[in-house]
C-alpha cells in the first residue's frame, strides 16, 4: 500500500493566470512514474480552483485542495466558501487547521473538528494540520500539544471517517522560516502520532493513515525527510510555487 502524498499549499499567492500556468505545467510534466511514487495535491486559492480542477481533469494521481472551508452547509456567512460548493466543483481535498488559520483567524480544535466533519459529509478529504510553537517545543510540551490537536480535531470521528483523513505535522517554527525540523525531530513526532492513531483506531488505521511533514520542505531536504519510516510525504508551501522545486520534491521518494 502506498501512503505517499506531496501536497502544495500556495497560500495567498499567484495571480489567476500564474496559478493556472503552474497547474498546467505540472499536469503535463507529471506522469505515471511519478504517481506510482506519490499522489500529488495542489492547494490553490479559491478563485483559482475551477481552473485548476479543469487543468488536472482526467489525470489520476493529481488532485486539488481548498485551503479552508466553512463549517456550515450554507447561509448568511458573507465571504465564506462551503464544503457543498467545493463538492460541486469536484475539489477532492481541503486543508483544515493550518497553523496560519489557527493563529490569524482564531480557529480552535473544536471548530476544526466541525470543519473536518463537514468536509467528510460532502466527500471531501481533510488534510488536518497540527504542530507546536517554538515555545512549546522548548518547554517540552510538543507531544502533549499535538496529542490534544489530534484528539480534539479528529479522534471524535468514527474509524470509517478517519480513513479519509490525511494528517500534516507542521511545527510552526519551521513554517516559512527556512528552518526545517531535522529528520530525527520530524520522525519522532510522526512515530508518536502513528502510535496514537493505533491506540485509538487500531493497527490497520495506523498503517493506512498518511502522515505528511510540513515546514520549509525543499528539494534539498525532502529526500532525507521522506526516507523516514513514518513520514509519508510533505505539505509544501513556498517551494510549491516553483515548478522545478515542486517537481524535485515530488521525485524525492
Ligand atoms: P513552507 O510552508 O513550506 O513555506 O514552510 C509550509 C506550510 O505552511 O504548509
Amino acid at each position: 500500500m502506498n501512503r505517499n502524498i506531496v501536497a502544495g499549499n500556495w497560500k495567498m499567492n499567484l495571480r489567476l493566470q500564474e496559478g493556472l500556468d503552474l497547474a498546467h505545467i505540472l499536469a503535463s510534466e507529471l506522469g505515471p512514474a511519478d504517481f506510482a511514487q506519490a499522489q500529488v495535491i495542489l492547494g490553490a486559492p479559491y478563485i483559482h480552483l475551477p481552473g485548476v480542477v479543469e487543468a488536472v481533469q482526467g489525470i489520476a494521481g493529481l488532485h486539488v485542495a481548498a485551503q479552508n472551508i466553512h463549517q456550515e452547509d450554507r447561509g448568511a456567512y458573507t465571504g465564506e466558501i462551503s464544503a457543498e460548493m467545493l463538492q460541486s466543483l469536484g475539489c477532492g481535498y481541503a486543508i483544515i487547521g493550518h497553523s496560519e488559520r489557527r493563529q490569524y483567524f482564531g480557529e480552535t480544535n473544536a471548530l476544526l473538528f466541525t470543519k473536518v466533519q463537514k468536509a467528510l459529509e460532502y466527500g471531501i478529504k481533510p488534510i488536518y494540520c497540527l504542530g507546536e510553537t517554538l515555545e512549546e517545543r522548548e518547554n517540552g510540551t510538543t507531544f502533549s500539544v499535538v496529542d490534544r490537536q489530534l484528539r480534539e480535531g479528529v479522534f471524535g470521528l468514527n474509524a470509517e471517517q478517519f480513513g479519509s483523513v490525511v494528517i500534516a505535522y507542521e511545527p510552526i517554527w519551521a513554517i516559512g522560516t527556512g528552518k526545517t525540523a531535522t529528520p530525527e525531530q520530524a520522525q519522532e513526532v510522526h512515530k508518536f502520532l502513528r502510535g496514537q492513531v493505533a491506540q485509538h483506531f487500531g493497527d490497520d488505521a495506523a498503517t493506512q493513515v498518511t502522515l505528511l511533514y510540513g515546514g520549509s520542505v525543499k528539494p534539498k531536504n525532502a529526500p532525507e525527510l521522506f526516507a523516514c519510516p513514518d513520514i509519508d510525504g510533505g505539505l509544501v508551501g513556498g517551494a510549491s510555487l516553483k515548478v522545478e522545486d515542486f517537481l524535485a520534491i515530488i521525485r524525492s521518494f
